[in-house]
């Protein structure tokens, strides 16, 4: 079972074991951290994460929210993002 660490550059905000199959965002919630969200499908890009280390699944194809290019610096999409095993967030977008 991971552990999903959300942190804001070296502060740790709060953390929760894996639940699994549900979105960062719900396990934001179980860790009394906030996400800002706003459609909730992907589109809109205001949950968008950086995800820093574990792995944090992707839309496919990528949802209007990302682009190829952001992806490569880490983000990932609050709302519709599975996290699998230990996932580190940074809950600010990567750029
Ligand atoms: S809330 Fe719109 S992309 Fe996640």
């Amino acid at each position: 079972m991971g552990l999903i660490r959300f942190l804001r550059g070296a502060k740790l905000l709060g953390q929760t074991n894996e639940i699994p199959g549900k979105s960062l965002v719900e396990h934001a919630y179980e860790a009394n951290v906030d996400i800002p969200t706003n459609c909730t499908s992907g589109n809109c890009g205001s949950c968008m994460v950086t995800l820093l280390s574990g792995k944090v699944s992707l839309p496919d194809p990528l949802t209007p929210g990302l682009d190829d290019e952001i992806v490569e610096e880490g983000a990932r999409l609050g709302c519709i993002g599975i996290p699998t095993g230990d996932v580190d967030i940074d809950i600010l977008p990567p750029i």
